[in-house]
């Protein structure tokens, strides 16, 4: 949440500093602002509300600021409404310290109250004015150095940072600190950056340092320089990211969300072929035999999509390896008391690896000795540093906020560890094992074919554009489809949709369809298509406008709905890759056709930082 970007080397720092904030406008865009300082000169601070366009326009694209030396930041607003005032970068009254943040000090109400008792005074309503002025305040009660000046602050303040901070007093340098919200470095030739997230500075370098919990950084010109908490230099080693910037771009699609949709068969691809080789699959030595036999109960815990991972997970993993499987809120699992068995797993999903619930749920697992294995899309990243074992989603940057070829390089995950898990505890026979994996092999070129035939969707999308409300249903590993492809028509097209469990609308949710509600069943799975055709029909008898999602050769459906969308048959555990492909076309479709902005949804951020 929130992006930041900094830039010092030997170019003019603005057009940088605006070029990655575009990069990183997914993580946050009520508004912007930049810091940049000439030499010695006093740093010049431009903010504006709303966009980075705005910003670009309001600093002729960053040619009227003067300077190589700069920091810039665009916004998820946490505390204070979204304004220029509590946009970022804030400053001390004298300049002598500005600073732009990532993440929410959740003591800074009692630590404004001590700095307005030593003379400070507030401006704005923001956690980081506090932290900004705190720094000021040991610099100069102490006469302390930027490292020591941090170091105070940073054992001050509870919650999570990224911090990128220019001392007056030394010109060509920006530091930086964080706890619990990432932050990168790049390295470069007479150039060094800080940013948020990898895309922000993909265009100038690939080399990398990554910054560890309650550490600093120093970087000039010529490079960085780290530090513990107690001051002291430390070594990091530089980190190459294999990464293609073009990746990162648009490509030709009016989207992201667009283009990640179509990179759905080489994600999937990808990651399936990272781990199985000649028919084989090869996890990383941490998820031994040994392990997988020695294991009693699964927990998967993720937010968002990949907890619909999860949902889908668990049926898979229940029907081929016998284990009892939990899937957990983040949010939710942190703070229940839950008995939490020693031979237990827990599985965290997560595309950035750095959702603040999902890493405190890890944190929390690991601190009560149960084994933790993640599913991670970037590497480097939090969760993926801190579990006992990463089992990487090879999907690229992803940049669009509502996730899609993560969400279908995670399901491929869950897939391959569902069968190796069965495999290695016996309850599948070597011909079952085979016979799982070209089938997962198959999955790529049946989502092209899906792919092929999006614009009937359109069509379907462009009648419910405005409807009140969507209903997504479905039973069993349906369940889990329905979920995912309502999130991603609400978070979108901002039409009320909830998914249910078909079974379940009978005790209450059915009194909210009215003549012409939308209600798509899911009905991939034979044994519950039946089931959940009765629940469709039961809506229908209330006016319900039917769609009914099922594979390919179900067509005596069309007697019984009104709209039919077909996909391949697979497998039954893997229908939900083929499944969501096209409610997430339906629900970028509705966007569209309503006029919203797709990639950047009112009131989201791609990487939640925050609790
Ligand atoms: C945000 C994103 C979702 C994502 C969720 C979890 O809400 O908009 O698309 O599913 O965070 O993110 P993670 O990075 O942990 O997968």
């Amino acid at each position: 949440m929130c992006g930041i970007v900094g830039y010092v080397g030997q170019e003019k720092a603005a057009p940088i500093l605006l070029e990655g904030l575009t990069k990183l406008e997914y993580r946050g865009y009520d508004s912007a602002g930049l810091a940049v300082r000439d030499g010695n000169g006093p740093v010049r601070i431009v903010k504006a509300k709303g966009r980075i366009e705005v910003l670009r326009q309001k600093t002729d694209g960053g040619q009227s600021l003067i300077g190589t030396t700069g920091i810039g930041h665009t916004r998820w607003a946490t505390h204070g409404e979204p304004s220029e005032l509590n946009s970022h970068p804030h400053t001390s009254d004298d300049g002598n310290v500005v600073a732009v943040h990532n993440g929410i000090i959740e003591n800074y109400q009692e630590l404004k109250e001590k700095l307005i008792r030593n003379g400070y005074a507030f401006q704005t309503q923001t956690d980081t004015e506090v932290v900004v002025k705190l720094i000021d305040y040991y610099y100069k009660k102490y006469n302390l150095g930027p490292v020591d000046a941090l170091a105070k602050t940073m054992v001050r303040v509870r919650g999570s940072y990224a911090l990128a901070v220019l001392f007056k007093d030394y010109p060509g340098e920006i530091w930086a600190a964080r706890k619990d919200s990432p932050m990168i470095i790049g390295v470069g030739d007479h150039a060094s950056y800080i940013a948020s997230d990898v895309p922000a500075i993909l265009s100038y370098t690939r080399d990398v340092y990554y910054i560890g919990n309650l550490e600093m950084a120093c970087i000039d010109e010529n490079g960085a320089r780290f530090f513990n908490l107690d001051g002291d230099q430390i070594e990091k080693e530089v980190t190459t990211i294999q990464w293609d910037a073009e990746a990162a771009e648009k490509g030709g699609f009016q989207h992201f969300m667009m283009k990640e949709i179509h990179e759905q068969p080489k994600a999937v691809a990808d990651t399936l072929h990272s781990v199985v080789h000649d028919g084989v699959i090869q996890l990383v030595p941490e998820i031994s035999d040994e392990l997988i036999r020695s294991i009693d109960q699964m927990y998967i815990v993720a937010c968002g999509s990949a907890y619909h991972v999860g949902m889908a997970m668990q049926y898979v993993l229940e029907d081929l390896t016998g284990l009892p499987v939990r899937v957990e809120l983040a949010s939710e699992f942190r703070y229940r008391s839950m008995y939490l068995s020693p031979n237990g797993l827990v599985v965290i999903i997560s595309q950035s690896g750095e959702t603040a619930d999902s890493l405190a749920a890890l944190r929390e697992a690991k601190e009560r000795g149960v084994k933790t294995l993640a599913i991670v899309n970037t590497v480097g990243s939090s969760i993926a540093r801190e579990a006992d074992a990463v089992f990487y989603t090879l999907a690229g940057p992803e940049i669009a906020v509502a996730t899609t070829k993560a969400y279908s390089a995670q399901l491929i995950a869950g897939y391959v560890l569902a069968i190796q898990f069965a495999k290695v505890r016996g309850t599948i026979d070597e011909a079952q094992y085979t016979a799982y994996i070209q089938e997962l092999e198959t999955l790529p070129d049946k989502i092209v074919r899906i792919l092929e035939d999006k614009e009937r969707l359109q069509w379907f999308a462009s009648k419910f554009a405005s409807a009140r409300d969507i209903f997504f249903i479905g039973r069993g590993i349906d369940y889990a489809i329905a979920m995912e492809g309502s999130l991603k028509c609400k978070e979108i097209s901002y039409i009320h949709s909830e998914a249910y469990a078909a079974g379940e609308l009978k005790h209450g949710t059915i009194s909210l369809i009215e003549d012409g509600t939308l209600v798509l069943g899911s009905l991939t799975q034979s044994g519950l298509y039946e089931k959940t055709l009765s629940n469709m029909v039961e809506c229908k008898a209330r006016g319900a406008y039917l769609a009914g999602l099922t594979t390919n050769g179900h067509y005596e459906i069309e007697d019984t709905v009104d709209f039919t969308i077909y996909v391949p048959r697979t497998d039954e555990h893997f229908t939900t890759s083929l499944a969501v492909v096209p409610l997430q076309l339906i629900g970028y479709y509705i966007s569209v056709a309503r006029g919203l902005d797709v990639d950047k949804p009112r009131n989201l951020a791609k990487s939640v930082t925050v609790e």
